[in-house]
């Protein structure tokens, strides 16, 4: 029998991830879960966010999932070397992949990163450019506001405008090339940010980034089934299922709500 992949993130935001994936590996059965009663993860506490994304992985390890897709970068920043505890089942964040595109794409080795406070003040992206680029300097940037506007569909407009400028004013004479949207909710503001920071920055999508990783571990055998779509939320499944439709585009098809700690998945 098929193994689905298994996705989390805080909410709604992870859908960027799974939206790739599901490009990607149209043939996957996916199940998504997004932790809509808790989110947002990005201010909360490194302990907070562990506990969070241990009780997100342990729901979705009951659906027999082959590989867990660490979809929020706050979740991926401090909590995957304690998720990995959990099983043997190959486990991906979204920070490796990122600064692995971020190190193929720089020239001048001046790379910019931008995500919530969590994130950020973990410094898991500065740690892992560095790690492949030695002399790459890295130039964080929280964006905290970046999450409820993207939630509240201002992904536009003049608003959205002045407070995108606000953040990436940070860059102004840094003269990046690259600039890494680490966080789930920011490919949706792709179109303000690159115009913003102009042609001379390359963006890097953490979401993106994941498919290519995803890949070599999956054996590509597309027989023509589609895969099938399950998602999980902790609340409220009507706005969930608001955001996702801008997200993907379509209706998310089977959704319901769960309480963490039933036994969902047991026969
Ligand atoms: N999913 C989170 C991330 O990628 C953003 C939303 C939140 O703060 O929970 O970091």
């Amino acid at each position: 029998m098929k193994k689905p992949i298994g996705i989390f993130d805080s909410g709604v935001g992870g859908l960027t991830v799974y939206k790739a994936i599901r490009e990607s590996f149209p043939e996957e059965d996916l199940v998504y879960f997004g932790d809509t009663a808790r989110v947002p993860y990005g201010p909360k506490s490194e302990n907070t966010v562990i506990e969070y994304s241990v009780q997100n992985s342990r729901f979705l390890l009951q659906a027999g999932i082959k590989i867990l897709i660490v979809a929020c970068n706050t979740s991926s920043a401090v909590a995957l070397d304690h998720l990995k505890q959990l099983t043997e089942i190959p486990i991906i964040g979204v920070i490796q992949p990122g600064a692995e595109l971020a190190a193929q794409q720089t020239v001048n080795q001046r790379i910019g990163v931008i995500g919530t406070e969590g994130t950020i003040r973990s410094g898991a992206y500065t740690r892992a450019i560095t790690e492949i680029l030695p002399g790459a300097q890295v130039f964080s940037q929280a964006c905290p506001l970046f999450v409820p506007f993207v939630e509240e569909g201002w992904v536009s407009g003049s608003t959205a405008k002045e407070v995108v400028a606000e953040y990436l004013s940070f860059y102004q004479g840094l003269d990046i090339d690259t600039l890494v949207l680490g966080c789930t909710h920011y490919p949706l503001l792709k179109g303000l940010i690159g115009e913003m920071m102009g042609e001379k920055v390359t963006l890097v999508d953490s979401a993106e980034a994941i498919t290519g990783y995803l890949g070599s571990l999956l054996p590509r055998e597309y027989d023509g089934t589609a895969g099938t779509d399950r998602f999980f939320v902790s609340d409220n499944e009507a706005k969930f299922a608001q955001i996702a439709e801008r997200i993907l585009g379509r209706k998310p098809g089977q959704l319901r709500r769960v309480r963490l700690f039933e036994s969902w998945f047991a026969d």
